[in-house]
């Protein structure tokens, strides 16, 4: 069975995140999503989501790309994830572009899936406080 990783925050999932999910999951038979926990949120990637992690759990796994959503606690944990998992591809949105392309010394396929165009959590907060 071919393992997929990806990691992220998916805070007011949107349709962007669903097109990441189901190209990831098409890369293989089963996708693990490292799931940023909100004290990496908070201390580490200087965001605060507004679901909690429970929550944003929750929503992963009632989708049907989703097989398991597993904790993102750190930057460095990927290689450990990768070896723990039996992972064979890793793939992330392509605002990270050749950021994680070290993960291949670990065996595993590296992709970076094009991200879709406008639209983001940072932009629905936005356009929310506007009153948009
Ligand atoms: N993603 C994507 N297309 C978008 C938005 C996100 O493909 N329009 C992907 C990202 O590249 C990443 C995953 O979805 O692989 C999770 O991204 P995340 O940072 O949680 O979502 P964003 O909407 O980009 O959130 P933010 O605005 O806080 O950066």
């Amino acid at each position: 069975m071919k393992k997929v990783i990806t990691y992220g925050t998916f805070d007011l999932l949107h349709y962007g995140h669903i097109n990441l999910l189901r190209r990831a999951k098409a890369l293989g038979d089963y996708l693990i999503v490292a799931l940023s926990t909100d004290q990496f949120n908070r201390c580490q990637k200087n965001k605060t989501s507004y679901f909690s992690y429970e929550q944003r759990k929750e929503l992963l796994e009632a989708i049907r790309y989703v097989d398991m959503v597993i904790p993102e606690e750190s930057w460095e944990q990927k290689r450990g994830d990768i070896k723990k998992y039996g992972v064979d591809v890793f793939t992330i949105g392509d605002d990270w572009k050749g950021k994680f392309d070290f993960l291949k010394e670990e065996g595993c396929e590296v992709v970076y899936l094009p991200r879709t165009p406008d639209i983001s959590t940072t932009q629905i907060k936005t356009n929310l406080s506007h009153g948009n």
